[in-house]
């Protein structure tokens, strides 16, 4: 198996942070999230941050982020979904890491985050049409993924399945 870092990437709750847990634990790897680096530098939540310093300051921290999770070793790490908007972000962490992208459909998003009120990009009048629009921007970005990952119907389980298959065969 590979030592390189495992990177996570995808769309705001296609299932990132489970699935980089479930992995974590099947393969005995320590897991790192780009949101808790920022949150614990920041010492306030990515809400707090939009909210007060807005957008382009989140992406300077971000990117900060990045490159400290970039620079471990053998980590999962577990990418806020907007780290694929910055080329530079996506060559730190393919450096020294193997990157997956979970693709989700915009109904298996909406899904996912039903009920859950912390993501400050979905929290507008039409949250389904904000997710179709981004997504949609995104996806190219997305895709310069090493693997993807189907997260359509797919449990985590069956997902951290599928990217230990891929590692396996690496
Ligand atoms: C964002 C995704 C969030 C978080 C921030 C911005 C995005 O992370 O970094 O709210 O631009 O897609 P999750 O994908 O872990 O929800």
């Amino acid at each position: 198996m590979t030592d390189k870092n495992i990177i996570l990437t995808g769309f705001m709750g296609c299932g990132k942070t489970m699935t980089s847990n479930k992995l974590a634990s099947m393969l005995k790897r320590s897991v790192v999230s780009t949101d808790s680096l920022i949150e614990r530098k920041e010492n306030r939540s990515i809400e707090a941050i939009f909210k007060e310093s807005g957008e382009a300051y989140f992406r300077k921290v971000e990117k900060d982020a990045v490159r400290e999770a970039a620079n471990l070793k053998s980590y999962i790490v577990d990418c806020g979904g907007g780290v694929i908007l910055v080329p530079e972000n996506m060559a730190m962490l393919k450096k020294n890491g193997i990157i997956f992208y979970l693709k989700a459909s915009v109904e298996t998003i909406m899904n996912n985050i039903q009920g859950q009120a912390n993501r400050p990009l979905l929290n507008v009048a039409d949250p389904k049409a904000k997710v179709a629009e981004l997504l949609k921007a995104r996806e190219r970005s997305y895709e310069y993924a090493d693997y993807i990952i189907n997260a359509d119907g797919c449990s985590v389980d069956s997902m951290a399945n599928d990217i230990i298959k891929v590692l396996n065969n690496e």
